[in-house]
């Protein structure tokens, strides 16, 4: 098992990377499960497949499990999920000092962080990932949210994890498709801040993605160790550090808008795409070459995620895909910054992008 820590100032959290955590869920957890009654909060499919390890470990141990199983997908992150989930922590007899449990991917992990946030004004809680975006990405750094009619993400709150539990079992479980996004995120790490850990990728991509436990080790513990880092310099997004974890989202976010941020593209393959034309729009602008990004599209394309904008067959031009980076939410008073590179192992915020350059540059990937 590997342990990383989140060194925020005076509330540090540990997050464990293994095999076998579910099922020991319990002994994990701890003191922080101070009362018989535990409440745990999932989604139907998660529930399938991890209830049973996850009850008995906690009966094991003399608890009583509370389960709230929602219906699973992105439309549960959403005021009615939250109201009933909410309502159900407060049937419950949650205090403040308690601790929720989150079992699942990024919409449990999201929205049981934001319950967990204005509970009572904030009660703890534990991130149980589930997917291998939640493990390397979601559960990590304190983002909550839910969506609502104006988009997505866009009412929420930073609150913290008390721990969290990666539990490298859980992915294999995970369809292949979900699987394969979470590898987005994780390739994403090496492309923004290092090189030799995007090599890696390159050689070893493909047995992260077919179930090799050491290589799933190594991915996770790597890329929480980078966000790790990230979050403990720039907790909130205010000093720049941060928004380079956006890095393909820009790009990405305007191809989820465009296909109504449906099954038809997920996040993690929208992403994907997204750093594709942030390397290649890196070379178009001089800064990295264009073997450079190329090698980027390869590895992605590698992995068997989506790397040509073409193959989606859109029907759209550039301008009309630049159109829903005017929504963006990064938007800030006017201009919107792209996450660009300088190499593969470095990217920058750069604020001097002009929407109407990278509408030309889509029309090109487009066709
Ligand atoms: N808070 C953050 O910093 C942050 C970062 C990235 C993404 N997100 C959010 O995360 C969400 C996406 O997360 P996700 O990709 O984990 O999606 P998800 O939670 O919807 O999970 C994907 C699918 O896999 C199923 N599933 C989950 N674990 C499983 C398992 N072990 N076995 C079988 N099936 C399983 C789920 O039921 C669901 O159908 C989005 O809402 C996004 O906005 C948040
Ligand atoms: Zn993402």
């Amino acid at each position: 098992m590997a342990v990383i820590s989140v060194e925020l100032a005076g509330r540090p959290y540990e997050v464990r990377v293994g095999s076998g955590l579910l099922a020991n869920v319990a002994q994990e957890c701890g003191e922080l499960l101070r009362k018989p009654r535990v409440p745990i909060v999932t989604d139907e499919n998660v529930a399938r497949h991890w209830r049973q390890p996850v009850e008995a470990s906690l009966v094991a141990a003399g608890k009583e499990p509370r389960w709230l199983v929602l219906p699973h997908g992105e439309a549960t992150k959403s005021w009615e999920g939250l109201e009933r989930t909410l309502d159900w922590l407060l049937a419950e007899e949650v205090e403040r000092g308690d601790h929720v449990l989150a079992l699942g991917g990024g919409v449990i992990g999201d929205l049981v962080g934001f319950a967990a946030a204005i509970l009572k004004r904030g009660c703890g809680f534990v991130q149980l990932p589930t997917t291998l975006l939640a493990q390397v990405d979601s559960s990590v750094g304190g983002k909550t949210a839910i969506n609502t009619h104006a988009g997505k993400n866009l009412v929420g709150a930073f609150h913290q994890p008390s721990l969290v539990l990666a539990d490298l079992a859980a992915l294999d479980t995970l369809p292949l498709r979900e699987m394969r996004a979470g590898y987005a995120e994780v390739i994403k790490y090496g492309i923004l801040g290092d090189s030799e850990f995007f090599q890696w990728c390159e050689a070893k991509g493909a047995a992260v993605i077919a179930g090799d436990k050491a290589a799933q080790e190594y991915a996770v513990t790597c890329s929480v160790e980078a966000k790790a880092r990230i979050v403990a310099e720039d907790e909130r997004e205010t000093k720049g550090a941060r928004a380079l974890l956006n890095l393909g989202h820009t790009f990405g976010h305007a191809l989820e808008a465009e296909c109504g941020f449906s099954e038809r593209l997920l996040h993690g393959e929208a992403v994907a795409l997204g750093m594709v034309l942030a390397a290649r729009y890196s070379a178009r602008r001089g800064l990295i070459t264009d073997a450079d990004a190329e090698r980027v599209a390869s590895a992605i394309a590698a992995s068997g995620l989506p790397s040509e904008v073409s193959a989606l067959g859109l029907n759209r031009d550039g301008q009309a895909l630049a159109a829903h980076m005017l929504h963006d939410k990064k938007m800030d008073a006017g201009t919107l910054p792209f996450v660009l590179l300088r190499s593969i192992g470095e990217a920058f915020l750069d604020r001097n992008v002009e929407l109407t350059d990278v509408a030309e540059f889509l029309d090109r990937q487009l066709t």
